[in-house]
């Protein structure tokens, strides 16, 4: 019997943001090799069409398939937002090899909120797209159908990151300012999706604004767990990941830029190599 290829396990973001996620999930799931693409050159995603997000997403997913994942993780709510349901619906039935899997990260998170939330009122912070699909007030309506949804797009906080500002006083007045306007929808609110994955990277301004009252949902360890449970329900694509615990970086803007930051969110020496999508 021919036994199946393996390969790293793809990691995908517009930009920085997605190494929130793999942060957590190398944690808890040491043991795979991970191969990291940021789309940087064209970040952000958060302002563009539908069109356009699942065309970059589609050529992001096919770049990570030929260089061997059989399953990649959208570590970006926007694309999984625009592109992850036409990729597993039209896209990938129809590919070279229709069993490799892509999954996004709006599900797990919406899963998780039920155990969280006491007054059902729930705010979302996400980048323009995120908001404007409304992905998670349906998928919220679809799980828990008495929950109300408030979303607030906050179109200045993935430039702040990508641009190294995240520590600035620029920083402080968008994020307070954002907070303010998500809180004065609804009183009740007492939990608040971070449903972008740049965003854990203003954590500590984040903080410093929420009322204490207002439990955080970021999406790092939320991901890494609902992962490490898919791959214990599927073990015909578990023993597709392999395993050495080795992380490779792709990034389609300048290397040693991506480098040098990416360096700062892993806390780890990183070395990214430059592709074009
Ligand atoms: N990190 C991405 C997300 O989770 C979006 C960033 C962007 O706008 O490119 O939505």
């Amino acid at each position: 019997m021919e036994t199946a290829k393996t390969g790293p396990i793809g990691v995908f973001d517009s930009g920085f943001g997605g190494l929130s996620i793999l942060r957590d999930v190398r944690r808890v799931l040491p043991q795979y090799d991970y191969l990291f693409l940021g789309d940087n050159a064209r970040a952000p995603y958060g302002t563009r069409s539908f069109q356009v997000v699942y065309e970059f997403t589609l050529q992001a997913v096919n770049y990570l398939f030929s260089q061997g994942c059989s399953l990649v993780i959208l570590a970006c709510n926007t694309a999984s937002a625009k592109a992850l349901r036409s990729i597993q619906q039209r896209d990938l039935p129809v590919s070279a090899d229709p069993t490799r899997r892509v999954l996004g990260v709006i599900r797990p998170t919406v899963e998780h909120v039920g155990a969280v939330t006491r007054t059902g009122h729930i705010g979302v912070f996400g980048t323009p797209g995120t908001i404007a699909s409304q992905s998670y007030d349906i998928e919220i309506a679809k799980m828990y159908p008495d929950y109300e949804v408030h979303g607030h797009a906050c179109p200045m906080w993935v430039p702040l990151v990508e641009n190294r500002e995240s520590d600035g006083d620029g920083a402080d007045y968008f994020v307070r300012k954002d907070i303010d306007a998500l809180l004065a929808q609804d009183a009740d609110i007492d939990t608040v999706i971070l449903g972008c994955t740049h965003y854990p990277l203003l954590i500590d301004k984040i903080h410093r604004y929420m009322p204490g009252h207002v439990t955080i949902v970021q999406q790092g360890e939320i991901v890494a767990h609902s992962l490490a449970d898919y791959l214990r329900r599927h073990p015909e694509m578990e023993c597709r990941c392999s395993q050495g615990g080795s992380c490779r970086y792709l990034t389609t803007e300048d290397a040693s830029r991506f480098g040098e930051l990416a360096s700062i969110f892993v806390r780890e020496q990183v070395e990214a190599h430059h592709i074009t999508l």
